[in-house]
């Protein structure tokens, strides 16, 4: 059996980011892209260069830097959008535009009010402006999973004859079953007369949790790209998630004629930066990176892996990239010692004045936890990259009383644009109180939507990760913040959802 080459192609900094609250800055993207880019996937959407000047700045600063995947923009299927994709992919050392338009009757009829002609004429006009800037582009009919089959195959084949190199088939709204996609994968390849012409790839959302098993299902009947993201972000339940799709593959080489080039060890890092980059923590018993993944409780497991490990794993969990937190740096190491880790695990800070500040955070780190381990570093830079970002509001110092049978009390200081401003509040516990005092000094009026724990590495003195979700006007922003001390580590992921709530970082969304 000959193993071909299936192609990767991370959408998490676009389909990911159109979670809610998931909204990543340029230096957030920049972040991410530089992991994916070790991850070896071989295509990263960076973004919607149209959607925003912020994005436009993103997409252009990923496609400036990353050199060893191609870079990809999404435009609609229209002039101004393909032409800001063109122009934000100008730098790359291998660009691509993915151009899409609706085909299902709902969307065609009730979305575009375009007849089913003009969607061929708009879709076939893209494709070739989008030529005029790269030869790489892809094209996706957008809801193909409830698309005719027949108004599919026309519109590819022109597309395919306008200079298409990829077709994407997104099952927009999770619909299809596996068997039913896979059909469908198959009858395009063989009904199309050019379908050899181009690399056939899916994009998969998991409303009814069946995103991983229809990529896979279409991998079987001849697609071989899938469009996936880290730790399944992604619209509503999400997309495909890269790190089951890829292990599948991979861990199942008997069954599948193909596999990936990704560097499988560099999946959890990818997983944990998402996860602390975008606020949104992974559940522990997500497949391959939850924290529970490679964990076995019951006394018969524990018994067998003991004795051979292979009676209850199909995959090692160093494969995937779980270190079994290694002791990196402590107290006593130096500021060269620091860079140098840093750089190991990929984190390469813009400027010196970027690894002055990260270092003296370290070091305040160190005087309160003795051992620091790669998570620690990552969940450090992370925060420093978030408070040098968008700084409107800083916490400067925070006392708590809390004593059994009196109400807990917070006093918070805090920098608010110029002034340098105190407030103090009780509430039910030191987080309630600590929240109400930071809320009489912003006045948000923000809902608290969500309020989440987790420890970073093991042991009492590791650090606390806390995810904060706010609503404010229909927009959702998340905030992260990390401390020894988890009702600091919650004071600064509620500044951090404030300060993404104060940058008002609007953008439209690709498919309204
Ligand atoms: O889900 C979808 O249809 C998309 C397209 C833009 C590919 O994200
Ligand atoms: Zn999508």
């Amino acid at each position: 059996m000959t193993t071909d080459r299936l192609i990767i192609f991370d959408t998490t900094l676009r389909d990911g980011e159109q979670s809610p609250g998931a909204s990543m800055t340029r230096e957030e993207k920049l972040r991410i892209a530089r992991q994916l880019e070790k991850l070896r996937v071989d295509v990263i959407e960076a973004g919607f260069p149209a959607a925003s000047n912020g994005d436009f700045e993103a997409v252009k600063a990923v496609a400036d830097t990353i050199k060893e995947s191609i870079v990809c923009g999404l435009a609609r299927a229209n002039d101004n959008d393909v032409r800001r994709a063109g122009e934000a992919l100008k730098g790359a050392q291998a660009g691509r535009i993915h151009t899409f338009i609706a085909t299902s009757p709902i969307h065609m009829e009730k979305k575009l009010r375009m007849p089913p002609e003009q969607v061929i004429e708009t879709a076939v006009k893209a494709v070739k402006l989008a030529k005029s800037y790269r030869d790489d582009v892809e094209f996706s009919p957008e809801d193909a999973g409830r698309s005719e089959p027949d108004f599919l195959c026309r519109i590819l084949e022109q597309v395919i004859a306008a200079g298409a190199t990829t077709i994407n088939i997104p099952d927009t709204v999770g619909y299809t079953m596996p068997e039913q996609f896979g059909g469908l994968i198959r009858t395009l390849r063989e009904r199309i007369p050019n379908a050899d012409k181009v690399v056939w790839s899916v994009h998969c959302h998991n409303d009814l949790g069946l995103a991983v098993a229809n990529s896979l299902s279409a991998v079987m009947n001849g697609a071989r790209q899938i469009e996936c993201t880290i730790n399944g972000l992604g619209e509503r339940a999400g997309n495909a998630s890269l790190e089951e799709i890829v292990m599948a593959v991979r861990t199942r080489r008997d069954y599948f004629p193909c596999d990936t080039r990704i560097d499988a060890t560099q999946i959890v890092p990818a997983s944990k930066l998402v996860s602390g980059i975008t606020g949104f923590p992974v559940q522990p018993n997500k497949a391959i990176v939850g924290a529970n993944a490679f964990a076995h409780e019951s006394g018969i497991h524990q018994d067998g892996v003991i004795k051979n490990r292979e009676t209850y794993e199909i995959m090692r969990a160093e494969d995937v990239g779980w270190s079994n937190n290694k002791l990196v740096l402590g107290k006593l190491s130096g500021r060269n010692a620091f860079k140098q880790r840093l750089k190991e695990i990929g984190i390469e800070l813009e400027s010196e004045e970027a690894v002055n500040a990260a270092f003296a955070r370290f070091k305040d780190l160190a005087d309160k936890k003795s051992e620091i381990f790669d998570e620690d570093l990552q969940m450090l830079v992370s925060d420093e990259a978030v408070t040098q970002e968008r700084e409107h509001f800083k916490l400067v110092s925070m006392a708590i009383h809390s004593e059994t049978g009196e109400t807990p009390t917070a006093k918070v200081v805090m920098v608010d644009g110029p002034d340098e401003r105190k407030a103090e509040a009780e509430g039910s516990g030191p987080v309630d109180a600590t929240f109400r005092a930071i809320e009489t000094i912003v006045t948000s009026g923000a809902e608290l939507q969500l309020f989440s724990v987790n420890s970073i590495t093991s042991g009492t003195d590791a650090q606390g990760e806390v995810t904060v979700r706010l609503k404010k006007e229909g927009r959702i922003v998340n905030g992260a913040g990390a401390d020894t001390d988890i009702v600091v580590a919650s004071a600064k992921a509620y500044i951090n959802a404030l300060n993404k709530l104060h940058s008002k970082l609007e953008r439209a969304h690709p498919q309204v």
